[in-house]
């Protein structure tokens, strides 16, 4: 039994306004790659695709005369770790456990290292599974940002993806059983 769903998540005001930001069509695109990956490697479904869906949550939008400015993104940018407070935050109001709240954040910090100084990280699975659907979405330029997806559209495709949560969740109880 999950705390909190992809779906109560995704329509809270506090979602909606940041993932509006960062790309709402790239939020869910990458919710899906990560539960197909975390099922491939398993690792839980249900924070993989939770930290998935929140991992861009921390973005803050770089413009410059009104266009936006990579220059200024590359420079300045921390969305990873603003992302993390804030998922967190959003996680803990809507009911999720703390433990699953520290998990999602963390693979929210860690989604990408263009941020931090050069070096080798040691990713747990979970990490991984959402660092690299947040890759396999990627668009040159940044431009996965901007793809546009309608709310109804948006609420079906996260409805169907809390059902594929759910059901893997009950297949992993009937195996371990
Ligand atoms: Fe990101
Ligand atoms: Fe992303």
């Amino acid at each position: 039994m999950r705390h909190v769903t992809l779906t109560e998540l995704f329509t809270h005001p506090i979602a909606d306004k940041f993932l509006s930001r960062s790309g709402k069509a790239h939020a869910i695109a990458v919710a899906f790659h990560a539960f197909h990956f975390a099922k491939k490697n398993n690792v839980c479904v249900d924070l993989a695709t939770k930290a998935a869906l929140l991992h861009d949550i921390g973005h803050y939008t770089w413009y410059r005369n009104g266009k936006w400015d990579f220059e200024l993104y590359k420079k300045y940018d921390i969305h990873a770790i603003k992302g993390a407070e804030r998922a967190h935050k959003l996680l803990i109001r809507c009911g999720e456990h703390p433990a699953s709240a520290k998990e999602i954040a963390l693979a929210v910090l860690l989604h990408t290292d263009s941020y931090l100084p050069d070096g080798e990280l040691q990713l747990s699975s979970l990490q991984k599974v959402v660092a690299l659907a947040d890759k396999a979405d990627e668009e040159p330029k940044g431009n996965h940002h901007y793809r546009k997806i309608n709310q109804e559209r948006a609420l079906q495709s996260i409805k169907r993806l809390d059902e594929m949560v759910e059901e893997e969740l009950e297949n992993q109880i009937k195996k371990s059983v």
